[in-house]
């Protein structure tokens, strides 16, 4: 079969440094903005994936150029509602959530007519989270009982709104922080804690957005229709892609990593937190600050007393995209761990806490789920023999590296489906894993 791997051995034990591809969040924020500032912006090391390439190719239907050069991409930004809309554009979203919620907001102001479209995955999911507050905006949407394809019609008429974002979700903050640049006035956001790449991009850029932080929300204030310049950007390296080899050196033997140049930024790296709270002896080290965001180099080696955890919900915005590497390190330490509140897991690309429930069924670890709470009864003695066939489902890339990462470390006959997953997120995820010496047929 074409679009699967097969492995039947464990990786060799390994001491590398490896680089890791670019932040895709970041990416995605890097491109909206810079079609809505003024003149041309460059973005060095910006993802080369479909999911960021989708957003490119967004920006360019409604009338933004750029241009690929060597070492970074050039954006010709047009300006707050410079967007050229001649007729009804399609635009594809793909497999990206981000891309899509993102830029309904970024196009609230668009005089015209957009509809949007993703892929199967994509269209399986809840748009209602980003049609609510772009309703109170005055933006006219159509939808199809909450889920793509989305017909959008931007007003001039556009209203600043107050709204209480409370599931914790960038996409939805961002996505009303750029719906709120298109309105004359204040737009206010109570926003539960979630990833703020947008927040610190737009400081760098001296927009006027306010933030005031209390323990678990941010109070933010937007000004709109501030224009701002254009930029020059460097795209850190991914926690979330790293997070595929921190937890492939844990469970490894006699095996060390460095990963340098990780954005590190607390509301993105929770794993690091929650599997050090877990044993890992994770260390960060020559952290620096670069335009608001947190940058730093990671030091990982092979570990084997993982303590369960009980892990604080606070924590679940901060690690979101890395449960099902998480829950592998719990299926590996040694008593019961608990999770709970991650409703937010099954609304992914995948309803990935039913998926994870059923992975960890599969490869013989106990686990219980209640709704959206789970126990994992952890075997540090756990290895495997068997033959395992992990099936495409919905296209979910997070899936895919998690079952080679299982794999890898695990043992067993593997065959695992849907290898072309990859290409949204980190095309280049199992290259990097043959460099560590895997092998795959
Ligand atoms: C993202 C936010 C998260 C995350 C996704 C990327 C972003 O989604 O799961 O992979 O770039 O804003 P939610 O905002 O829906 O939690």
């Amino acid at each position: 079969m074409k679009n699967q791997v097969k492995i039947d051995q464990v990786i060799a034990p390994f001491k590398k440094q490896i680089n890791v591809s670019s932040d895709k969040s970041i990416s995605i924020r890097c491109v909206l903005l810079s079609s809505i500032a003024t003149g041309k912006s460059k973005i060095f090391n910006l993802l080369e994936s479909e999911d960021v390439n989708n957003a490119l190719i967004a920006i360019k239907k409604i009338g933004v150029n750029y241009k690929r050069r060597k070492k970074f991409i050039e954006i010709y930004g047009v300006g707050i509602n410079g967007f050229k809309i001649k007729k009804k554009h399609i635009l594809n979203a793909g497999n990206s959530g981000t891309l899509a919620r993102c830029i309904t907001g970024l196009c609230s102001g668009i005089n015209g007519k957009i509809k949007l479209v993703g892929d199967e995955s994509l269209s399986r999911r809840d748009f209602s989270r980003v049609i609510t507050p772009l309703r109170l905006f005055g933006v006219n949407i159509k939808s199809n009982k909450n889920n793509l394809p989305i017909e959008l019609k931007g007003t001039e008429l556009i209203r600043p709104i107050n709204f209480f974002e409370s599931k914790g979700s960038a996409q939805i903050k961002t996505c009303i922080i750029l719906s709120a640049i298109n309105a004359p006035g204040i737009t206010k956001i109570k926003a539960k804690k979630s990833r703020n790449h947008t927040e610190l991009l737009l400081k760098y850029l001296n927009y006027p957005i306010k933030i005031k932080k209390n323990k678990n929300h941010d109070l933010i204030e937007v000004q709109g229709l501030k224009q701002f310049r254009s930029f020059e950007y460097v795209v850190p390296g991914d926690i979330s892609s790293a997070s595929f080899f921190i937890v492939l050196t844990l469970l490894s033997q006699k095996s060390s990593l460095i990963l340098k140049n990780i954005n590190v930024n607390p509301l993105r790296a929770g794993i690091i937190n929650i599997l050090n709270r877990m044993n890992a002896q994770i260390k960060i080290y020559d952290k620096r600050n670069y335009k608001g965001e947190l940058i730093g180099s990671i030091k990982v080696k092979s570990a084997n007393n993982f303590k369960p955890i009980n892990c604080p919900k606070s924590l679940n915005s901060s690690a979101i995209d890395e449960f099902l590497l998480i829950f592998l390190i719990a299926a590996k330490a040694r008593g019961i761990s608990t999770f709970k509140n991650l409703d937010e897991l099954n609304k992914k690309e995948s309803p990935r806490l039913d998926i994870a429930v059923d992975f960890l069924k599969m490869i013989g670890v106990k686990v219980k789920k209640n709704n959206s709470n789970i126990k994992i009864y952890g075997n540090p003695d756990l290895k495997l023999n068997g033959n395992y066939h992990v099936k495409a489902f919905l296209k979910d890339h997070r899936v895919f590296m998690m079952s080679v990462i299982a794999a890898l470390t695990l043992g067993g006959k593997w065959k695992i489906n849907d290898k072309d997953s990859i290409n949204t997120s980190f095309p280049n995820f199992l290259k990097l894993t043959k460099k560590l010496g895997a092998t795959f047929h």
